[in-house]
């Protein structure tokens, strides 16, 4: 009991550094909270218009949940794994540091689920990017791809990650109620634009 608190605790911590918000402000582009979506994701800090911003948010976003699974695995194994990438998902979302003001969870939910079993993460990247591509939306690349990960897990052979996958997908939709409400209206803007 005292690893999975630890790694959770961990997660968190690790989680809850909003890149995007660090990388903007160190590269002098303004508060990304108070431009496009207002989001701290690496789509938004695209919309300052800095490419290796956005690229660089998208890495680190995803690699703290990726570097929070690796270490809980090392030290307590798959249980601590997956613990870590929960708790790292949902600092993400939820960091302190920010009144707990944080991300939908996009890069955060790939890099956790790479880590945590390779192919599906892979099958997930793969799906996000084309249908991103596809609708030139990367909010509705990320609803679909969270919710084929779902399927994806049992197909590849990852029955086990179900249920941690399941309950990401749910707060990845719930973290893009406003998108919803925008893809709904045919107003979401296309990748890129504000
Ligand atoms: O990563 C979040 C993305 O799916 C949507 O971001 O800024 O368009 O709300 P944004």
């Amino acid at each position: 009991a005292t690893a999975l608190i630890l790694t959770a605790l961990l997660g968190y911590l690790l989680g809850s550094v909003p890149f995007g918000l660090v990388i903007t402000r160190a590269l002098g582009l303004g508060d990304v909270r108070k431009i496009g979506s207002g989001n701290i994701g690496a789509t938004n800090v695209l919309r300052t218009g800095s490419k290796p911003a956005a690229l660089a948010t998208l890495l680190l976003d995803g690699g703290k949940g990726a570097v929070a699974v690796l270490i809980a695995r090392a030290f307590a194994g798959e249980d601590a794994a997956q613990m870590a990438g929960l708790s790292a998902f949902l600092g993400h979302l939820y960091p302190v540091w920010l009144g707990f003001k944080g991300g939908k969870g996009v890069a955060t939910f790939l890099g956790t689920v790479i880590a945590l079993a390779w192919p599906v993460g892979l099958a997930a990247c793969a799906t996000w990017l084309t249908a991103a591509v596809v609708t030139r939306r990367s909010s509705l690349g990320a609803l679909v791809a969270a919710a084929l990960c779902v399927l994806w897990a049992p197909l590849l052979g990852h029955g086990s990650l179900v249920i941690l996958i399941a309950i990401l997908a749910v707060l990845v939709f719930w973290r893009h109620r406003s998108n919803i409400a925008r893809i709904i209206a045919g107003e979401e803007p296309k990748i890129g634009r504000k």
